[in-house]
């Protein structure tokens, strides 16, 4: 479980998370919706370090990681964690399967036997096999997000954040991958958080919603119960009316 809580991040004078809470169950999908430019990346990098928030707590399976130095984090805490990035980002020099091995060498230690296994095993499942000696420059967008998804679950982690892994791609190919985050919750048990736009997308496959908005969450409700909320923004957003003098 993720505990966050009270959570601020400002940027010299841009105060962009303002006291975040928010948990995260073991298990479950959580999709976080909000405005372009609210915070929602900048939340999840919290959660994985790669940004220091200015206070507040982050606890994971009851560990207080806040005071955690950089390498205690890399030890302990980065393992449980994958992250596939709102570019999806291969490194066009190496291979699908380079890519993989990479990163199966810098999470763990794991002998060249194991990460091959690995590499296949993650392929497969998200129905890419036998092209871990394709080129990224030669797969499709849809491809693409799926091997960097393949890459993500490779380290076999606890926790999953996707960054907008729907963004750019047509309504079917969003489908295959909403389908994808699915089936790999299911099947692997991989607590998934995933920032999106695709409201539609979220509401079949997430267990709950949450929304940011003006550096809080100010809403959380389960998926199936999205059309029933008395929150004015909330319903605003997801009946995609701009509101003009809100910030
Ligand atoms: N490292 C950084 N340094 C300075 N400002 C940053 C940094 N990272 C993010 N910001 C700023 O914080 C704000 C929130 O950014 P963030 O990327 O989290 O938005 P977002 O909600 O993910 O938006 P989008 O939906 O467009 O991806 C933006 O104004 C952004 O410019
Ligand atoms: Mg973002």
């Amino acid at each position: 479980m993720i505990e966050i809580q009270r959570l601020y991040k400002s940027f010299d004078k841009l105060d962009v998370l303002k006291g975040v809470d928010l948990n995260i169950n073991d298990g479950e999908i959580l999709s976080i919706i909000g405005k372009s430019g609210v915070g929602k990346s900048v939340l999840i990098k919290s959660i994985i370090n790669l940004i220091e928030p200015d206070s507040g707590k982050i606890i994971i399976d009851n560990t207080d990681v806040t005071g955690f130095s950089e390498k205690q984090f890399n030890k302990i805490i980065r393992p449980k964690f994958s992250y596939v990035f709102q570019n999806g980002a291969l490194w066009d020099s190496l291979t699908v399967g380079g890519n993989i091995d990479l990163a199966l060498q810098i999470e763990r230690r794991l002998d060249e036997t194991e990460r091959k296994r690995r590499i296949k095993e993650s392929l497969r499942l998200v129905e890419l096999a036998n092209i871990e000696n394709v080129y990224p420059d030669e797969l499709s967008g849809g491809m693409l997000k799926r091997a960097s998804i393949a890459r993500a679950i490779a380290t076999q982690p606890k926790y999953l954040l996707y960054d907008e892994p729907t963004t750019g791609l047509d309504p079917v190919l969003a489908n295959v991958i909403n389908n994808l985050i699915k089936k790999l919750n299911d099947e692997l048990g991989i607590t998934s958080v995933i920032i999106t736009h695709d409201i539609s997308g979220a509401r079949k496959i997430s267990d709950r919603i949450a929304m940011l908005s003006e550096g809080k969450i100010i809403l959380t409700c389960p998926a199936d119960e999205l059309q029933n909320q008395d929150n004015e923004i909330f319903n605003n957003f997801i009946s995609g009316k701009v509101i003009l003098n809100e910030h």
